[in-house]
């Protein structure tokens, strides 16, 4: 922390206040998985469902974040811990303004995660996209696999970088022995009994 002298001011308009208007909680769906494990399918797919359901929901997408907010990070460990902290305290925001905010990173580091969980309190609940490599990199979506192994892209995750499963997810969803539409009913089931008032 390198802010000195700086003074918190409390908001009038509580979360409860907002929540009741809104009609259901605010919160944080944080998706952690390799690349190519179906995060930003699943966001997709969960924040279109759950919009034309009534909700309050925002997605955002370690692609798209890096293109703007963490356009200044690439991929070492030290980069991706400040690309998740402020993605985590980003969703704290979000979660408080009353949205159901889900999050697609990779977030490969445990302890990264931690710091992103205590950014929103007990309304951070982590699911685990869960895809081996096997799998990952036979479906290479974006082509990165196969880059990644010709050396043409460093510190790539499962490849030259690690990825640390949870050890205590909230949820996992097996993308790779279940359809999309599968992992999505699970997923808005979860909301759906988590998130209501
Ligand atoms: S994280 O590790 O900091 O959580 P994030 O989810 O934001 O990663 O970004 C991952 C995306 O960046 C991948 O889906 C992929 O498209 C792209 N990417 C580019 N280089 C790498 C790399 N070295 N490792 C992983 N993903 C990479």
């Amino acid at each position: 922390m390198k802010s000195t002298n700086i003074f918190e001011t409390h908001s009038r308009v509580t979360k409860e206040l907002r929540a009741e208007r809104i009609g259901h909680k605010g919160g944080v769906l944080w998706l952690t998985g390799l690349s190519g494990a179906g995060k930003s399918t699943l966001a997709t797919e969960l924040e279109h469902r759950l919009f034309h359901s009534g909700y309050n929901v925002y997605v955002l997408d370690g692609d798209n974040v890096r293109h703007g907010l963490s356009s200044n990070l690439a991929f070492s460990p030290e980069d991706r811990a400040e690309n998740i902290r402020r993605v985590g305290e980003v969703c704290g925001l979000f979660a408080d303004a009353g949205f159901v905010t889900i999050a697609a990173f990779i977030s490969p580091y445990r302890d990264d995660r931690t710091v992103a969980r205590q950014a929103s309190g007990d309304s951070f609940h982590e699911v685990f996209v869960n895809a081996d490599l096997a799998t990952c990199e036979a479906r290479d979506t974006k082509g990165l696999y196969k880059r990644a192994r010709q050396g043409e892209i460093a510190e790539f995750t499962g490849i030259s970088a690690p990825y640390e499963e949870p050890l205590n997810a909230e949820l996992q969803v097996d993308t790779m022995n279940r359809t999309v539409g599968s992992c999505i009913d699970t997923l808005e089931d979860y909301v759906g009994k988590n998130f209501k008032l």
